[in-house]
């Protein structure tokens, strides 16, 4: 199985994408995590894309497209995978085709999880996460079991930089500039599954599920 997470930001890519890895044992790229985590480790890449992450703009295409080659570099490419937010621009989405189908890996589906802006809005003010273990919270939806702490290690839960309103209304902009456009490329293609990204974190997971075994 090879898929594309492309919805908006806050529609549950990351949440369905750790749902693939613990019950498929698909592996899990996160172009967001990847590029944090560069900026965390002070790399070159990071310090340039540092800025366009704290306003909520997004990383030009060349830089995250280096970061998606790098992860096939290596002795044991990934044959199948789940991108959690790649590709987010057409000219992303052409160039990951060409790459794939250079190396005979044609994507099996691209998921758009459908979700209104003002959800997201409310889902990423509360979102909070666990700097060491990466584990998600909502100070509503899915509370620690003590407030402000994570369930796993106990260590202080902090917020992202970029889950504050104005950021996040300008990550909206962006997704509907840009990535609305690959539901109709990916529709062309026949790989799109529209999944509405509102109720249960289970339920919206069987609801992918269906759709890509074909039982929707
Ligand atoms: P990234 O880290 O990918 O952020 P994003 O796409 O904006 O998405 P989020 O991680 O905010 O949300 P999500 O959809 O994963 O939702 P989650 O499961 O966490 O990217 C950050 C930045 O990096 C971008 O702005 C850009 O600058 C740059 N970047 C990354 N990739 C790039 C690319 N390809 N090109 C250029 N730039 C790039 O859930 C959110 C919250 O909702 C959580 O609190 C969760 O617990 C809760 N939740 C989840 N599901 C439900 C549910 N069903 N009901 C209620 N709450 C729920």
């Amino acid at each position: 199985m090879r898929l594309v997470l492309v919805g908006p930001p806050g529609s549950g890519k990351g949440t369905q994408a750790r749902l693939l890895h613990e019950r498929l044992g698909l592996p899990v790229f996160g172009t967001g995590d990847m590029i944090r985590d560069a900026i965390r480790r002070g790399m070159a890449l990071g310090k340039q894309a540092e800025p366009y992450i704290a306003k909520g703009l997004l990383v030009p295409d060349q830089l995250v497209n280096e970061l998606v080659a790098d992860l096939f570099r290596g002795p044991h490419p990934p044959d199948q995978f789940v991108f959690d937010g790649y590709p987010r621009t057409l000219d992303q989405a052409r160039w990951f085709d060409q790459f794939l189908a250079a190396r005979r890996l044609p994507l099996s589906a691209a998921i758009q999880f459908a979700i209104c802006d003002d959800e997201v809005v409310r889902r990423l003010s509360g979102r909070r996460v666990s700097p060491t273990t990466g584990a998600v919270y909502h100070v509503t939806d899915r509370p620690p079991k003590v407030p402000g702490v994570c369930d796993l290690d106990g260590t202080p839960l902090v917020q992202r930089e970029d889950d504050r309103e104005e950021v996040i209304r300008e990550r909206l902009r962006g997704f509907h500039q840009n990535t609305d456009k690959l539901a109709a490329y990916y529709g062309d293609k026949g790989l799109l599954k529209v999944v509405p990204a509102v109720g249960p974190i289970d339920s919206i997971y069987l609801k992918m599920a269906n759709q890509l075994t074909g039982r929707a």
